[in-house]
């Protein structure tokens, strides 16, 4: 065996070893975590002065979209889905009746609850660090933490018919319905 052929060998090696323990570090990064709505309401995003957000989401059909889940009409759209008992514990329905639906339990804080239904952050992604004043202020940081500047594709996950008939999906009329921004400053 030749001198180089064990020096590209250790050199190999070498470089296997750090990307398994660069790649490591990355999944153990941190995570961003649903954490429900009520930290958006109590940190700024509430009363008019700032847009209204969680007054205006709590009278959407977004906030019940889970209680939804347990009407006689859900027994229609389970049956078409082929879903079995109780649509309010199937993931197939909470996969877009909630916030992180279908996510295992790792991606929850404690005061995350599904029953709140299409929240915040089914929309504005899971809010755990971003919803620090210093990030949340600052856009770029927002994105880089797990914030989420929703558009068109964001509303079409869920509204589309891959599991039961939905209303067709006209973007700019629809977003009129469910609009809460900030008001601007005179
Ligand atoms: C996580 C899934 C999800 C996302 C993301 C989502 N929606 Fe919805 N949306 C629903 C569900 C479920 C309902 C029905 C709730 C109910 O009737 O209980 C709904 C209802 C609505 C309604 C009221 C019913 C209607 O069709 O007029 C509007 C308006 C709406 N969504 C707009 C939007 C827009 C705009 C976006 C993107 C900015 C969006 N949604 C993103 C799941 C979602
Ligand atoms: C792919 C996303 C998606 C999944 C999965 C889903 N839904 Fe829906 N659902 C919607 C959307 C979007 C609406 C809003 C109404 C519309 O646009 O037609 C809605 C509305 C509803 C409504 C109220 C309006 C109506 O049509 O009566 C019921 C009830 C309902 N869904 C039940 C269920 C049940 C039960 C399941 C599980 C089998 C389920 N949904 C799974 C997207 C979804
Ligand atoms: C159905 C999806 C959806 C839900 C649910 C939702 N938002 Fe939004 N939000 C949007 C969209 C779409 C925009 C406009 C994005 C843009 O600027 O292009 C927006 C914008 C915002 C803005 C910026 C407004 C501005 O004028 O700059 C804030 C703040 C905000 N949302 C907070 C919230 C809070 C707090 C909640 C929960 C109480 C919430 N949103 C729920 C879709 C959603």
């Amino acid at each position: 065996m030749g001198e180089k052929y064990l020096k590209l060998l250790a050199v190999t090696f070498v470089l296997s070893a750090l990307l398994y323990f660069a790649n490591r570090n990355y999944s153990q990064e941190k995570k961003f975590e649903y954490i429900g709505t009520k930290k958006c309401a109590s940190l700024c995003h509430k009363g008019e002065k700032k847009g209204s957000q969680c007054e205006i989401w709590q009278k959407s059909l977004h906030s019940k979209a889970f209680t939804t889940l347990a009407s006689e009409r859900a027994k229609l759209h389970a049956k078409t889905a082929g879903v079995e008992g109780d649509p309010q514990e199937s993931e197939k329905c909470h996969k877009c009746h909630t916030a992180g639906g279908g996510l295992d339990k790792s991606n929850f804080a404690a005061t995350y609850s599904k029953e709140e239904g299409v929240t915040c952050e089914a929309c504005h992604g899971p809010g755990s660090v971003y919803k620090s004043i210093s990030i949340m202020k600052d856009r770029e940081k927002f994105l880089a933490n797990g914030g989420v500047v929703p558009d068109k594709k964001v509303c079409l996950k869920c509204h589309n018919d891959s599991v039961h008939p939905v209303y067709e999906f006209k973007f700019a009329e629809k977003v009129r319905l469910v609009a809460h921004s900030i008001p601007k400053k005179e």
